[in-house]
């Protein structure tokens, strides 16, 4: 055999690691294809774990790739002898054709890069009304700063590889935190800049933790550009309250920085209440990216790939007649334009059916057991945190996540080793706290409460002793 070609690369790809797909899960895929069975909680991929999606999405994108349906639909109304229950609904016949006619092109053309105007016209519509801009008020949301994207982790890259100009280019980052953040500042070659919401006030953020993080990273020559707040968090499940998203928008207006607000869990909220960032904010003048996605919340349609980026006070290039819109626009013509699935996903995820059309009360039924289905899915697992000795967890209950607390691991032994043990002994796949960087001298780990409730059932109380004995 020949000598193997060598070839250097980009050194911050090499470096850069992203826990949630590491060697955990990797172990987890060589026991699966041995045959023993895994339950993958590493990731919050709900599909993967038997979530059905919500009928009317799918009705309606089926429609949008197979549009010779509509008019066959259409037809079939007309013949008698059709049973009305076999036919798609009418209502989901007009939104897609209502679509297809605004898409134009349908769904196997490119699109404008930013998505089509319809979509981001609804997009921002949501947003106003989810911030309960009253009747009346001026609208907030601009279409025109509104980036379709395939899925949030997209739009997050956009803005990261545009802040990031060089090493000393640095961006706050929640610790813990959803290791897209690092990945992302490691591959454009900036500089991760820690900071630590409290993990025993449920992990809310203030002020003087953002002051102290700031001025540590000044002082080793760090330019901070942007503060990245994920709401609610990731691995965290944290639900920030008002004074800490105060708090950040202040931090951020003092020293110049631009807030990149993660809120794809947005409908993830499990008794407490999830305030936007764009809402405080108001007509401030600071630099907001927030960032929403299709894979959350009820709808958990991680497959398809939507998202959009919202943007407000864009900051002007230093130096050029640009502003960070231009650059965006054109970081996003580079890859010509998001799926079109995603983007129906994302105008359907904004633009739910009418309150009283016929699909409503399927739609809400749906909705409303699976929102009801993961909080009792995390109250169970919480329970059982109760019967392992040393394990905290604090905080509402938001997102897909715990991110339990583990005191007492064996002299010599991480949560890596904890988490590994974990799955050998119980197929349970859980990411290890030190894979989202949690602060110096703790150990945790992160669970989707993604299962079903039989399969948790059965593995919780093989999960409670396995880690009595773990601890010892
Ligand atoms: C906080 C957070 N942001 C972004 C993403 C990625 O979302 P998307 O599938 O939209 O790229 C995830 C996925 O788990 C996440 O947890």
């Amino acid at each position: 055999m020949g000598a193997r070609m060598c070839v250097a690369v980009n050194p911050n790809l090499v470096a850069m690691e992203y826990a949630v797909r590491g060697p955990i899960p990797m172990r987890a895929a060589e026991l699966e294809a041995a045959g023993r069975r895994t339950i993958p909680c590493n990731i919050g991929n709900p599909q993967a774990l038997g979530q059905a999606p919500i009928s009317f999405y799918r009705q309606v994108i089926s429609l949008l790739e197979d549009p010779g349906r509509l008019g066959r639909e259409r037809r079939l109304r007309a013949t008698s002898g059709v049973a009305p229950g076999d036919l798609v609904d009418e209502y989901v016949l007009d939104v897609a054709e209502g679509m297809l006619a605004r898409m134009r092109t349908g769904m196997g053309a490119y699109t404008e890069s930013k998505g089509p105007r319809f979509i981001r016209e609804a997009v921002a519509a949501y947003i106003d009304r989810r911030d309960a801009l009253g009747p009346g008020a001026v609208p907030l949301a601009d279409p025109e700063m509104i980036f379709l994207t395939n899925g949030a982790s997209e739009g997050a890259m956009f803005v990261l590889e545009i802040l990031i100009g060089g090493p000393d280019d640095g961006v706050m980052i929640p610790i813990p935190q959803y290791p897209l953040y690092s990945a992302a500042i490691r591959r454009c070659g900036g500089a991760q800049v820690d900071y630590h919401p409290d993990e025993e006030r449920g992990w809310a953020l203030e002020r003087h933790v953002l002051e102290a993080s700031y001025a540590e990273a000044s002082a080793r020559g760090v330019k901070v550009k942007a503060i990245v707040v994920i709401n609610p968090g990731n691995p965290t499940g944290a639900i920030l309250d008002l004074a800490s998203i105060t708090d950040v928008i202040d931090f951020a207006e003092a020293h110049g920085l631009v807030i990149i607000a993660d809120e794809v869990y947005q409908h993830n909220v499990y008794g407490g209440e999830f305030i936007s960032f764009a809402r405080v904010l108001a007509e401030r003048p600071v630099g907001l990216f927030s960032l929403h996605s299709t894979s959350k919340g009820f709808y958990g349609e991680c497959g398809h790939r939507g998202g959009y980026l919202e943007v407000r006070n864009p900051p002007q290039i230093e130096g050029h007649e640009l502003s960070f819109v231009d650059v965006l626009l054109k970081r996003a013509s580079v890859s010509l334009c998001p799926n079109t699935v995603g983007q129906a996903m994302t105008y359907l995820m904004v633009a739910e059916p009418r309150e009283g059309s016929s699909p409503w009360a399927r739609f809400v039924a749906e909705r409303d057991a699976v929102l009801a289905a993961l909080f009792e899915k995390a109250t169970m697992i919480r329970e059982a945190f109760g019967q392992m000795r040393g394990v905290e967890c604090f905080g509402p209950v938001g997102a897909m996540y715990l991110f339990p607390r583990l005191s007492g691991l064996p002299e010599g032994t991480t949560d890596f080793d904890y988490c590994m043990a974990l799955l050998e002994e119980t197929g349970l796949c859980t990411v290890n706290g030190s894979g989202f960087h949690q602060a110096p001298g703790t150990s945790h780990l992160r669970i989707a409460f993604l299962p079903p409730k039989e399969l948790l059932a059965e593995v919780l109380p093989r999960w409670i002793a396995f880690h009595n004995r773990y601890v010892g």
